[in-house]
């Protein structure tokens, strides 16, 4: 018996079991499909230091302390398993076109205000740094700082070393619901019978909701569906990481391309529409002209697990001695898997966790406004 059991193995409950492997816990994940396949593989590896004015304070404390974890969480996992996840600051560009010069003004006061370096930029500026974007920018800043990783090779690295430090892996497997007596749970259900531990993490994305349900947590995640494209162009067109509003485009040094991404609340569904490709062909190439003449190689889409305010769920499950939760991260779940794997870890071992967790409560007050992250 276990003394973990961690239900869904994204890079949420990948990063925990890693955590708690490290620091003596015996752990299985088990997950309903292959593990690390659905919006921890999705994602585009974007790692901003700072986020649009007016971003609620509980979601900017979580991405500063998890961008301060990345230099050296990435250096370990690659000493541990030999794995390179491409972690690299690329600089980020937030660009506006065909708009107002003093579009991004508020962003700019506000990413100096917390004291994250970004550089405000005429329209010439911007095309001294990239000179194949589009001529018609109308505002823009820097953001040396925003980095990258490439998520799929993060997956694995994580795997190769929670592997490495005896977690098991059960893939293919899903959860039914728990058996317990009292506050304590006791087992949990799985299509392959019932698997016992002294404790039991939710980190499902999306599926947490109805896996948690089946004990009275009222939490929500809901699927939000987003669409990506690769392309590649060689040599590469622009360095930066660029970004308009919700849309991205992600250079990788070896001349791929991703383009990203759509928001789209249509359930449990990840297949890619034409309305979904062709808006980000069109953003591709609206903002660097030449990339009509890059090569299409593949599309697809994932789920992000959506909460009521924004905010992921960090904590223990109401009701319960043992059951915790970890889930509803929406765009950010690569971006905050370090600091959620350190104070989730810290929580379940009976440890102070490196910061108050109140704010993202499974019972907290749920106001209706978006704590929201873009990426
Ligand atoms: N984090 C990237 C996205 O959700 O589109």
């Amino acid at each position: 018996m276990s003394d973990v059991i961690v239900i869904g193995g994204g890079v949420i409950g990948l990063s925990v079991a890693y955590e708690l492997s490290g620091r003596g816990a015996s752990v299985t994940v088990v997950d309903q499909g292959p593990l690390g396949r659905e919006a921890s593989w999705a994602g585009a590896g974007m790692l901003p230091p700072t986020a649009e004015a007016g971003t609620a304070e509980p979601a900017l404390r979580l991405q500063s302390a998890s961008q301060r974890l990345w230099p050296q969480f990435s250096e370990s996992l690659q000493a541990e398993t030999g794995i390179d996840n491409g972690y690299r600051r690329s600089g980020g560009l937030e660009i506006r076109y065909g708009g107002p010069p003093d579009a991004l003004h508020n962003d700019i006061e506000f990413a100096q205000q917390r004291g994250v370096e970004v550089e405000a930029l005429s329209p010439q500026a911007v095309r001294h740094y990239e000179p194949n974007l589009a001529d018609n920018i109308s505002s823009a800043y820097r953001i040396p700082e925003m980095a990258q990783i490439r998520n799929p090779r993060h997956v694995k690295a994580l795997l190769a070393a929670c592997t490495a430090r005896g977690v098991r892996m059960i893939a293919g497997t899903p959860v039914y619901g728990f058996e317990r007596s009292g506050e304590k749970i006791i087992g949990v259900n799985t299509s392959d019978g019932v698997l016992n531990a002294g404790q039991f993490l939710v980190s499902a994305g999306s599926w947490s909701q109805q896996i948690l349900q089946s004990v009275g947590c009222d939490v929500t995640t809901q699927p939000v569906r987003g669409q990506i494209v690769l392309l590649s162009a060689q040599p590469l067109p622009f360095g930066h990481i660029l970004l308009s509003g919700r849309k991205y485009l992600v250079p990788r040094p070896d001349g791929r391309i991703l383009v990203g991404a759509t928001v789209e609340s249509v359930g449990f569904n990840k297949t890619n529409t034409a309305e979904g490709l062709s808006g980000l062909l069109d953003f591709a190439k609206g903002l660097v002209p030449c990339l009509a003449e890059a090569t299409f190689e593949r599309a697809w889409a994932g789920l992000r697990p959506r909460s009521a305010d924004g905010l992921p769920y960090l904590g223990r499950a109401p009701g319960t001695e043992n059951l915790f939760v970890a889930t509803g991260h929406f765009r950010d779940g690569l971006q905050l898997s370090p600091i959620t794997g350190t104070v989730m870890a810290s929580l379940m071992l009976g440890e102070e966790p490196a910061m108050c967790l109140d704010d993202y409560a499974c019972d907290r007050q749920r106001p209706t406004m978006d704590a929201g992250s873009k990426l």
